[in-house]
């Protein structure tokens, strides 16, 4: 910490941390005894559908729900006519707690903002009733000129974007000129197409009342978050709305309130009877948010060394009317390279569509994209390999903060990769290598992705005399290993081994308002956990007392170990847990932590970094490419699980070849309709799409943060598409800027 010392559990070197350990929650999965939101059964429960509005803007003329309302086991139609009155939601960020991905009204009228709004719900007996009875709802629209049209709408006019409360603008020197004056440049215009949210669970919950009390089994990354929007939504003191969510199917920034929660609770309260609603695939696409398309220019000005003297990126992306999150795409750029003229630019517009949320590392996953295939551009230029024109460029402060870097092992991570990849097989001359009919390229780009540490972390931990610890956190387990980890952090804090530990989270009534989002859920808790730990121990040593080996003791100058405190040069001063307690005829201790707010991004330019490496195969006849070999080389500070990090560095470095050569929501411009929303039409990876993933790690710990650990969670979507489209142009001499990199533009 700054001013501070780092967290002892750097150090430690015989405890949890580091260790792969398998996830807690696996057997739990595998036997399929982990509840998830849409397998709550409740006595009396009844299914929810929804129908979905086929124009993207106007009014509902007229809707005849007669047909539905006779329709078998149908219990209740509710349209805009009967629906109770609600608040519209919190808009995402706000108040630090909101969930909602927009502010527009729910089902309060008869107004349209987007093609797929819900227009009606049905409430049924079984599921198969409730989706018969919504296709007998007739709909009559008077529609309205909508702005559906990308460049129409860019001719109406843009503004400078926001992110996280800072507008998406930087400049430093004059990169206009500096580009003008260049001796090398590169000037190109990159386009990612929209993408949409296909989590394998699709979003699902489970509502009842009690009485004024609202509880929601919920699929969230957001347990807290969505119980407080909930209550302003419908009025009730945030006591009374209780959402847990203890599996979640994936998230990827979509697991967050959107209005099938919403309407389901309000069809509850209107039935009185407990409701499931579990979205379909399609229904995911109609009303859950995505990423934005975007159209960015990266102009690069370096000498004949490559030393870069200009870099501008800038671009544009729309947002609906009443969303909060324009897709950021030159956030990894603030921080990239050594530069003194830069110009930054977000410029958004508006169109009549669902709302667009966070996806998989926001900004970076497709900024990424354009600003490292412009490196290679450079490159190639120049004649200097891509590897050295990075470091040749490799900041020693942040150019645009102008603070150090906490922790910066980037030239090391390539220095690394390159040697496990074999790097130096490359061919930089494209088309240079063939097998038969298959082409084959190699191509590497940086990875990048904020450390973050939001605000409103707490934990509780609750030790007993019986030696066992449980810790308590509003956090959430999304198959990324928060349960495992977190059991780790507390074991090693406390000095237990892990079967004496219990974590719980996935439960808004658990302390703190903690979101598994912006990859900072890890130290969000860590940090939590620190506090609680530091409370505890000045307990302990209070009711340790005169007679105890610990008398006299400060606080820092014991550690947890075997089980209970010991000093930490003299570790025959000890008293353990048990011994503590019920010398004081204590059955349990609670201590509560509340961490100090994110003091150390004031003072340092905090990341995750990556260097990615592609090597792949294109058709000389078809022009399908296959991605034959892949290495993630990462520095993200010290590595807690190597198994569930790994995991989370593939997960996402699929997900990047998904964004690079298949991910394309294909969206009417006419009428705003998304097309294919389906996982027929809309192609993720499959398995024959991924070839084996090594990943590998500095394991570098930063000085500057819990446990000194960076996240994982999303950086392996970024640099991932660039490195793939470099590896397409050494393939094959064809440089393809706009994604996906399908064998159309190929060949
Ligand atoms: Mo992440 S897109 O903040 O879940």
């Amino acid at each position: 910490m700054p001013g501070g010392v780092p967290d002892p559990l750097i150090a430690a070197k015989h405890g949890h941390i580091g260790r792969p350990v398998s996830r807690i929650d696996g057997p739990l999965k595998a036997k399929g005894a982990a509840r998830f939101a849409a397998e709550f059964r409740l006595d009396g429960m009844v299914y929810a559908a929804l129908s979905y509005s086929t124009i993207a803007k106007g009014r509902i003329a007229d809707i005849n729900i007669a047909a539905a309302q006779a329709a078998p086991g149908v219990v209740l139609v509710m349209t805009h006519c009967n629906a109770p009155r609600l608040n519209p939601p919190p808009k995402f960020l706000s108040q630090n707690k909101a969930a909602g991905g927009d502010d527009l009204p729910v089902m309060q009228d008869e107004r349209i903002h987007w093609n797929g709004q819900p227009v009606a719900l049905v409430l049924a007996e079984t599921q198969e009733e409730a989706d018969h009875a919504i296709s007998l709802i007739e709909v009559a629209y008077a529609a309205e000129p909508a702005a559906t049209s990308l460049s129409e709408a860019i001719g109406k006019g843009t503004e400078t974007g926001s992110f996280m409360g800072e507008p998406l603008h930087n400049e430093i020197g004059n990169a206009d000129k500096a580009f003008a004056d260049a001796a090398f440049t590169v000037d190109s215009v990159y386009r990612s197409p929209r993408h949409n949210h296909n989590a394998m669970e699709p979003h699902a919950a489970t509502i009842v009342w009690e009485g004024d009390r609202l509880i929601i089994h919920d699929a969230t990354q957001a347990v807290a978050h969505t119980a407080w929007s909930m209550a302003q939504i419908f009025d009730l003191d945030e006591t009374d709305v209780h959402v847990t969510s203890p599996y979640v199917g994936g998230g990827f920034g979509g697991k967050t309130l959107w209005q099938h929660q919403i309407l389901a609770a309000a069809a509850a309260r209107l039935s009185g009877r407990p409701v499931r609603i579990a979205l379909s695939r399609e229904g995911v696409y109609r009303i859950i948010g995505g990423r934005s398309e975007t159209e960015q220019r990266v102009a690069l000005g370096s000498d004949r060394y490559g030393k870069l003297t200009a870099l501008i990126h800038s671009g544009i992306t729309p947002k609906s009317p009443n969303s909060a999150l324009p897709e950021p795409f030159i956030v990894p750029t603030r921080s990239a390279y050594a530069v003194d003229n830069m110009t930054l630019d977000v410029q958004v517009c508006t169109l009549d569509m669902m709302a667009n949320t966070f996806m998989r590392a926001p900004g970076e996953a497709v900024g990424t994209f354009a600003l490292e295939s412009a490196m290679d551009e450079l490159a190639e230029k120049l004649g200097i390999d891509p590897i050295e024109l990075r470091a040749r460029n490799e900041p020693d402060k942040d150019p645009v903060g102008g603070v150090p870097f906490s922790s910066r092992n980037i030239v090391e991570a390539y220095r690394s990769g390159a040697e496990r990849f074999g790097w130096d097989m490359r061919n930089a001359a494209p088309g240079s290598r063939r097998e038969g009919e298959w082409l084959i390229g190699m191509g590497c780009a940086t990875a990048t992705y904020p450390y973050y540490r939001m605000p409103g972390a707490a934990a509780r931990i609750t030790l007993s005399d019986n030696g066992r610890a449980t810790v308590d956190f509003a956090a959430h387990e999304m198959g990324m290993g928060t349960s495992t980890v977190q059991t780790q952090v507390t074991a090693d804090r406390l000095g237990l081994p892990l079967d004496k530990v219990t974590v719980r989270y996935g439960d808004s009534t658990l302390p703190g308002v903690i979101l598994a989002g912006g990859s900072q859920q890890t130290a969000a808790i860590g940090m939590a956990v620190m506090s609680a730990y530091n409370g505890l121990v000045g307990e302990l040593l209070k009711l340790a007392g005169n007679d105890s080996p610990l008398a006299g003791l400060k606080p820092d100058e014991v550690v947890g170990i075997n089980g209970g405190l010991a000093h930490r040069n003299k570790p025959e001063r000890f008293e353990n847990y048990a011994s503590i307690l019920t010398r004081a005829n204590r059955h349990e201790l609670v201590a509560d932590g509340t961490p100090p707010m994110p003091f150390e991004l004031q003072h340092w330019s905090m990341h995750s970094y990556g260097a990615m490496f592609c090597e792949i195969r294109v058709n000389a006849i078809t022009g399908e490419p296959r991605v034959s070999r892949f290495l993630g080389s990462f520095d993200c500070g010290k590595i807690l699980n190597p198994k569930t990090a790994a995991s989370q560095f593939r997960g996402g470095i699929i997900m990047g070849i998904g964004l690079a050569l298949t991910e394309e929501t294909q969206f009417d411009e006419r009428n705003g309709r998304i097309v294919n929303p389906s996982l027929a039409d809309y192609h993720i990876p499959v398995h024959l799409d991924v070839p084996e993933i090594e990943i590998m790690w500095t394991d570098i710990p930063d000085p500057h943060t819990p446990m000194g650990a960076h996240g994982v969670g999303e950086i392996g979507i970024t640099g991932t598409g660039a490195a793939i489209a470099n590896a397409v142009y050494n393939a094959t001499g064809k440089r393809v800027r706009d994604l996906p990199i399908t064998l159309d533009k190929l060949f």
